[in-house]
C-alpha cells in the first residue's frame, strides 16, 4: 500500500542522526515558523490573507511539483482551481531563460563577478528577470552561490560568481535585487556545501549515499554561509537546497542547515525548495524546514511522491502540525507577493518540452495535444547589456610591447576552433553538452538557448573589413600545416582556445561534469604553443570556466598579450573584439587565482571514495583560493583581483575613520507561537479523489485514496512538533543575521588616479587582517568601479561593517570582534596593495 514507508524513513532517520562515521549534523528543531519582519510585512499580511482561505489539499498544492514534465516548466506547483490560481511555474536558469526561443543568453554568473560591477550585476539580474517575468515564470531558479568554488575542477563554479565570498555576496544581492525588481521570485542556490559534481547524487551500487561535505561550524560561517546570508539580506524568495549531505545529514533534511542556520540565524522568510528529486522523505523533510518539493514525484516520472498525498495523510493524522504546514505555504505566498506577482504575472507561454507551437499539456503523459508555444521575444534591448558585460567581464592578464589595443593592423590571423561557429549552430548539442565551436557557456541546466552566437571570427572578420586588414582565420586545432601558413609574418596571430565543465548528469571528453585537469581542451596548448613558436606577435584568448594552467603561456616572449573572456554568451564576438581594438578599455579582474600548477590549490575535487556514505572533508577550513596561496606561501601566475587596463592606475591618501556604533547586543527574547491561517478539515473522507476526477497518469496530485496510516510507531525528533514560543539566536534577529553585523565601524578612503593616457575604469579593493593566528593573511571585504578619465582622481570609500571585522565564535554562536590587531589594504589587487593602516 501507499504507506509502507516506514522502514526508509527509520534508515534516513538514522542519517540525520549521524550513526556513520564523520561528523554529525547537530538537530534543530522547531522549524522557525516566518515572522514577516525586515521589509516582509505588506506580503505576509496579503499571504495570510490568502492562505487562511485555502483548504488542506488547496495548500499541499501549493507545496508540492505535479512531478517530472507534466506542465510547461521544469518545476510546475498544483493549482489552485476555486480561487484561479494557476500555481507556480519554476524555470532555470542563473543566465537566462532556459529551453524556449527568442530569449537571450547572458554571461554566466563568473563573468558578472569578473566585472567587479554592482551596476552590472544587478542590471544583468533585472535584465534576466524580466525575460522570465515576460515568458510566465513565477521563480527563476538563480543566482548561485553553491558551488562557491572550492576546487578549480569544480564542474558549476561558473554557474556561480566566485571562490570569494564577499564577491559572490555582494553579487548574489545585487542579482538577487535586479530579478526581483522585475517582478520574479530570485532562487538563491544551491544550499548548501554542493562543492563538485562528483558523486553529489546517490549511483548505486557503487554509491548509496550522496558524500557528505563534513566541515566545522567557523568555516560554514566565515567562508561558505557567508553569501547566503547576504542572499536573505537582499530579500531572496526562495532557496534550493542542494543534493548533498553536511554532515551525514542530506541537505534537504539538515534541520542544523535548514532550521538553524538558515531560518532562525539568517532569518530568512522565503520558501526552502528541494533541488529536483533532491527530497528524500516525507515528514522528516518537512520537519526539517523544506516548504516546497520539486519536481514532486519521488523519482524522475516514478509517479509517486513524498508530499503531495503523503503530506495531506501526514497533516490528517497530526504527525506534521497544521502550523508547520501553513508555514511552507505562508511563505511561498509571502514570496509572491513580495516581488509583486500579483501585479506582474503573465501567463506561462512556452513550454520546456518542445520549441515547437504545439504539444502536450502532460508530456510525460502524452495527454492533451493543444498549443504550447506562444513564441513570445523578451530580448528587448539586452543584446546591448550582454555586449557591454562581455567586455566588461574580459581580464587582461598580460599586455606587453603595447601589443594591444589593436589599430589597423595590417594583416591579421585568428587561429583555433574555439573562434568560430559550431557548424550545427550554437544550441547544436542540448544543455550545451559539447566544446565544439566558440564555448560561450558551460553545460548543464545552468543553461539557455543561443538566440543567435556571435563568434570572434565572424565579429574580428567585420572588424578587419572595416580596417582593410588582410584577414585569414583557422579553425582546425590539428591541422598545424594550415596554422603555420596562416600565421607566418601576420602583424598579428590571435589564437583562441578553452575548457569547459558543467552539471554532472552529462559526461563531455570524459569529464563528468567536474574537470578532470587544469589544461586546456582539444589540444589548445599545443596549438598555442605552435602559434607562438612562429610568430612574435602571438595573442592568446581563453573562454574557459574557470583556471587553467597558464605559466608557460605566461612566461612565452612571442605571446605579446593574454586574455581571459570566460563565459560571455550571445554576444562573445562583438565583446571580444571591443576590447582587442581599444573601443572598450579592460576593467575586469580575476575573480580567482591562476596557479601555477593543479597541487598549488591544497584543494580538488574527490573524483572516488573509499567508503560509503562518501567523506569530503573540508579540512582546508576557510584556506581556499588565495587565502591559501597566501598562506602557504605560493607564487601564482595571476592573482585573485587582477587585471590590466589599457591606462595605469596610482593610490593615494588612505583615511580611516572610526564610527562609534555601540557594542554589540545579542538578540534576545522569545518568539511568538507558532500562526496558524484558515482551519482545516480534518475529515479524510473529504481529502479524497473528488468523484468523477480524471486524473492524468502520473502525475502528482494532493489527494488521498482510501485509509490513512495513524498508528504507525513514531520516532520524530524532539521539539519538531512545538509550535510554543521559542528562543531567538543571539547571531539572528534580521535578515541576514544580527541587525548590528552591518553597523559601520570604519570608513576608509583612498584617493584613485589615472596616470595614463586613456579613459580607464580601475576595480579599488580593500582587504582586510583579522591578525589572529588562524585568520587568513587577508580577506576581500569591499570594491568600487571607478571611471576615470586621463589624470583624473576619484575617491575610494568603503565602510567597513562589524561583520566585516568578526569571527565566529562555535561557543557563544556568535560573532566576535577578537583583540587581535586589525590592518585595512588598499589597491588593485590582493597582491597589489599599496595602502595600508591599523583599524585602531
Ligand atoms: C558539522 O560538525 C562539526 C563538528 O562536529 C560542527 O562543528 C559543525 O557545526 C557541524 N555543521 C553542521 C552544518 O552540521
Ligand atoms: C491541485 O492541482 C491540480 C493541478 O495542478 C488540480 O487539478 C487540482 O484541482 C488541484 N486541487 C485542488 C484541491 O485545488
Ligand atoms: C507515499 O510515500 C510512500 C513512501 O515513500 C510511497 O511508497 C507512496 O507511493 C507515496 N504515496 C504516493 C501517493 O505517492
Ligand atoms: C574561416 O571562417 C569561415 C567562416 O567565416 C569558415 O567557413 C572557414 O572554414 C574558416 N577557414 C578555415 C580554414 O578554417
Ligand atoms: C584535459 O582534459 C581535456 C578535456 O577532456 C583534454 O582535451 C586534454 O587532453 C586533457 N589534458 C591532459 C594533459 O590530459
Ligand atoms: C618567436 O618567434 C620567432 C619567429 O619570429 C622564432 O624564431 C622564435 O623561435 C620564437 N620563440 C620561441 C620561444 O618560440
Ligand atoms: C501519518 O502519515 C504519514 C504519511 O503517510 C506517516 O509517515 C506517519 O507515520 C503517519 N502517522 C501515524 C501516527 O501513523
Amino acid at each position: 500500500m501507499l504507506w509502507s514507508s516506514i522502514a526508509s524513513f527509520a534508515a534516513l532517520t538514522a542519517v540525520v542522526n549521524g550513526q556513520y562515521d564523520g561528523e554529525t549534523s547537530p538537530p534543530s528543531y522547531p522549524s522557525p515558523w516566518m515572522r514577516g519582519g525586515n521589509g516582509w510585512a505588506d506580503a505576509y499580511q496579503k499571504a495570510q490573507a490568502f492562505v487562511s482561505q485555502l483548504t488542506l489539499l488547496e495548500k499541499v498544492n501549493l507545496t508540492t511539483g505535479v512531478g517530472w514534465e507534466e506542465g510547461p516548466c521544469v518545476g510546475n506547483t498544483g493549482s489552485i482551481p476555486r480561487l484561479n490560481f494557476p500555481g507556480l511555474c519554476l524555470q532555470d536558469s542563473p543566465l537566462g531563460v532556459r529551453d524556449t526561443d527568442l530569449n537571450s543568453a547572458f554571461p554566466a554568473g563568473v563573468n558578472a563577478a569578473a566585472t567587479w560591477s554592482t551596476r552590472l550585476m544587478k542590471s544583468r539580474g533585472n535584465a534576466m528577470g524580466s525575460e522570465h517575468r515576460d515568458k510566465g515564470v513565477d521563480v527563476q531558479l538563480g543566482p548561485v552561490a553553491g558551488p562557491l568554488g572550492r576546487s578549480p575542477e569544480g564542474g558549476r563554479n561558473w554557474e556561480g560568481f566566485s571562490p570569494d565570498p564577499v564577491l559572490t555576496g555582494v553579487a548574489i544581492g545585487q542579482t538577487i535585487q535586479g530579478i526581483q525588481d522585475a517582478g520574479v521570485i530570485a532562487c538563491a542556490k544551491h544550499f548548501i556545501m554542493n562543492e563538485q559534481e562528483h558523486v553529489r547524487s546517490a549511483t548505486p551500487p557503487e554509491y548509496e549515499f550522496s558524500y557528505s561535505s563534513n566541515l566545522d561550524d567557523k568555516t560554514m560561517h566565515e567562508l561558505y554561509l557567508w553569501p547566503f546570508a547576504d542572499a536573505v539580506r537582499a530579500g531572496a524568495g526562495a532557496i534550493m537546497c542542494s543534493y548533498n549531505q553536511v554532515n551525514n545529514s542530506y541537505a534537504s533534511q539538515n534541520s542544523w542547515t535548514l532550521n538553524y542556520l538558515l531560518k532562525n540565524e539568517l532569518d530568512f522568510q522565503g520558501f526552502v525548495t528541494s533541488d529536483w528529486w533532491a527530497q528524500l522523505t516525507g515528514v522528516a523533510s518537512a520537519l526539517a524546514g523544506l516548504d516546497m518539493t520539486m519536481a514532486g514525484d519521488q523519482g524522475l516520472n516514478s509517479g509517486d511522491t513524498y508530499w503531495g498525498s503523503n503530506l495531506t495523510a501526514a497533516v490528517l493524522n497530526g504527525t506534521i502540525p497544521q502550523w508547520r504546514l501553513d508555514d511552507m505555504v505562508v511563505r511561498i505566498m509571502s514570496a509572491y507577493y513580495k516581488v509583486g506577482r500579483d501585479k506582474t504575472s503573465v501567463p506561462v507561454n512556452f513550454n520546456s518540452w518542445t520549441l515547437e507551437t504545439d504539444g502536450y499539456r502532460f508530456p510525460e503523459s502524452n495527454e492533451d495535444f493543444t498549443q504550447v508555444n506562444w513564441h513570445v521575444n523578451v530580448q528587448d534591448d539586452h543584446a546591448a547589456l550582454i555586449r557591454e558585460i562581455g567586455g566588461a567581464s574580459t581580464v587582461l592578464l598580460k599586455n606587453v610591447n603595447k601589443a594591444l589595443p589593436l589599430n589597423k593592423p595590417k594583416s591579421i590571423a585568428v587561429i583555433g576552433e574555439d573562434a568560430h561557429d559550431n557548424p550545427g549552430g550554437p544550441n547544436a548539442c542540448g544543455d550545451r553538452g559539447c566544446d565544439i565551436g566558440t564555448l560561450a557557456m558551460g553545460w548543464g541546466s545552468g543553461t539557455a538557448n543561443f538566440p543567435y552566437l556571435i563568434s570572434p571570427n565572424t565579429a574580428l572578420k567585420a572588424q578587419a573589413a572595416d580596417d582593410k586588414s588582410q584577414y585569414v582565420n583557422v579553425s582546425n586545432n590539428y591541422d598545424f600545416d594550415a596554422v603555420t601558413k596562416a600565421v607566418t609574418g601576420a602583424e598579428v596571430a590571435i589564437v583562441f582556445a578553452n575548457a569547459d565543465s558543467g552539471e554532472g548528469y552529462l559526461t563531455i571528453d570524459g569529464n563528468e561534469g567536474d574537470r578532470n585537469n587544469l589544461t586546456l581542451w582539444q589540444n589548445g596548448d599545443a596549438l598555442i604553443a605552435h602559434v607562438a613558436s612562429i610568430n612574435p606577435n602571438t595573442i592568446v584568448v581563453l573562454h574557459t570556466v574557470g583556471a587553467v594552467i597558464v605559466e608557460a603561456i605566461k612566461n612565452h616572449p612571442n605571446i605579446t598579450a593574454i586574455l581571459w573572456a570566460g563565459l560571455p554568451g550571445q554576444e562573445s564576438g562583438n565583446a571580444i573584439t571591443d576590447v582587442l581594438y581599444g573601443k572598450v578599455n579592460p576593467q575586469a579582474k580575476t575573480p580567482f587565482t591562476w596557479g601555477k600548477a593543479r597541487e598549488d590549490w591544497g584543494t580538488d575535487v574527490m573524483y572516488t571514495f573509499p567508503s560509503d556514505p562518501p567523506q569530503l572533508n573540508f579540512v582546508e577550513g576557510v584556506f581556499i583560493d588565495y587565502r591559501h596561496f597566501d598562506a602557504a606561501g605560493i607564487e601564482p601566475s595571476y592573482e585573485f583581483g587582477f587585471g590590466l587596463s589599457y591606462t595605469t592606475f596610482s593610490y593615494s591618501n588612505l583615511k580611516i575613520t572610526k564610527n562609534n556604533p555601540g557594542p554589540y547586543e545579542p538578540t534576545t527574547g522569545m518568539t511568538s507561537p507558532a500562526p496558524t491561517f484558515g482551519t482545516i478539515d480534518y475529515n479524510p473522507a473529504h481529502a479524497e479523489f473528488p468523484p468523477g476526477f480524471s486524473a492524468v497518469p502520473r502525475y502528482v496530485y494532493p489527494y488521498i485514496s482510501g485509509p490513512i496510516p495513524t498508528n504507525l510507531p513514531q520516532n520524530w525528533p524532539a521539539h519538531s512538533q512545538d509550535g510554543s514560543p521559542q528562543p531567538k539566536l543571539a547571531a539572528g534577529g534580521s535578515g541576514g543575521g544580527n541587525r548590528q553585523l552591518y553597523d559601520t565601524m570604519y570608513t576608509v578612503s583612498a584617493t584613485v588616479t589615472n596616470t595614463g593616457n586613456v579613459k580607464g575604469t580601475e576595480i579599488a579593493q580593500l582587504y582586510i587582517s583579522l591578525g589572529g593566528p588562524t585568520d587568513p593573511k587577508i580577506q576581500l571585504r569591499g570594491f568600487d568601479d571607478l571611471i576615470l578619465d586621463p589624470g583624473e582622481s576619484e575617491t575610494f570609500t568603503y565602510e567597513i561593517t562589524r561583520r566585516d571585522i568578526s569571527n565566529w565564535d562555535t561557543v557563544s554562536q556568535n560573532w566576535v570582534v577578537s583583540a587581535y590587531p586589525k590592518t585595512v589594504y588598499v589597491g588593485g589587487s590582493s597582491r597589489d596593495l599599496p595602502l595600508s593602516g591599523a583599524l585602531g
